[in-house]
């Protein structure tokens, strides 16, 4: 490790807590903490660099397109504005800010663009915590901030094929299981995150089963 790295992470920890603060959505510092945590968990598994990993992990929420009117460039714009300050030099700016552009999700038939090693570990733990009872509880709390309903069963899932028509979707809240969140488990990069991606998928599935099954009768199998 670099010796400047701990110095950086604890201030681009900071950077990112003042940033990112308290929100309702399920983006707030918590989450960047969780995935943060988790990357680094990841990368001690792999063969990557590790500061690359923190610092991305850190970054990557900075400037998302979802609260800056669905401007993609903002992220990496934010981040290597930040990254330049801290001096870390061109090359792992370079590659902190390649992740940042990369990381979220662009719609489930939009080819994926290329990431790194270290992307890799930090778009699993970014999708790790879109996944399992923490990721069931920001899909709703980012649904309703939205002013989505929950369930319409007139409106099916779309698989959708460019990024314009996820971001501009406005359908209710559980197609986004269909349309992204069950997709995951399939896309995780690392054995390490496939693990921990199939425990928090499994619930999902039963909370889907018992939702269904609410919603059919509202009454316990024993009274039908
Ligand atoms: P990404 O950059 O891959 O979208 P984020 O860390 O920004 O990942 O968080 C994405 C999370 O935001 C989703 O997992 C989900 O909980 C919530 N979210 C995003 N889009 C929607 C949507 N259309 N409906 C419900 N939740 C959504
Ligand atoms: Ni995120």
């Amino acid at each position: 490790m670099r010796p400047e790295a701990p110095e950086w992470i604890a201030r681009t920890a900071e950077y990112a807590r003042a940033a990112l603060g308290v929100e309702g959505t399920g983006h707030d510092w918590l989450h960047t903490e969780r995935v943060w945590r988790v990357a680094r968990w990841i990368a001690e598994r792999e063969k990557v660099d590790i500061t690359v990993v923190e610092l991305a992990a850190l970054l990557h929420d900075i400037g998302d397109h979802k609260f800056h009117g669905g401007d993609e460039t903002m992220g990496r714009r934010l981040a290597g504005e930040w990254l330049r300050q801290l001096e870390v030099g061109e090359d792992l700016m370079a590659q902190i800010t390649a992740i940042v552009g990369a990381v979220s999700f662009k719609g489930a038939l939009v080819a994926a663009p290329e990431i790194s090693a270290e992307g890799k570990v930090v778009q699993d733990a970014d999708r790790l915590d879109a996944l399992g009872a923490v990721g069931i509880a920001r899909t709703f709390a980012y649904g309703g901030a939205r002013g989505r309903e929950i369930y319409n069963p007139a409106i099916p899932p779309v698989l959708h094929d460019s990024f314009e028509a996820y971001k501009n979707s406005s359908a209710p809240t559980i197609n986004h299981f269909y349309e992204k969140l069950l997709l995951l488990k399939e896309r995780m990069w690392t054995p390490t995150a496939r693990v921990l991606a199939e425990e928090r998928h499994g619930f999902m599935e039963k909370f889907l089963e018992q939702f269904y099954r609410e919603l059919k009768t509202g009454l316990p199998e024993a009274a039908l």
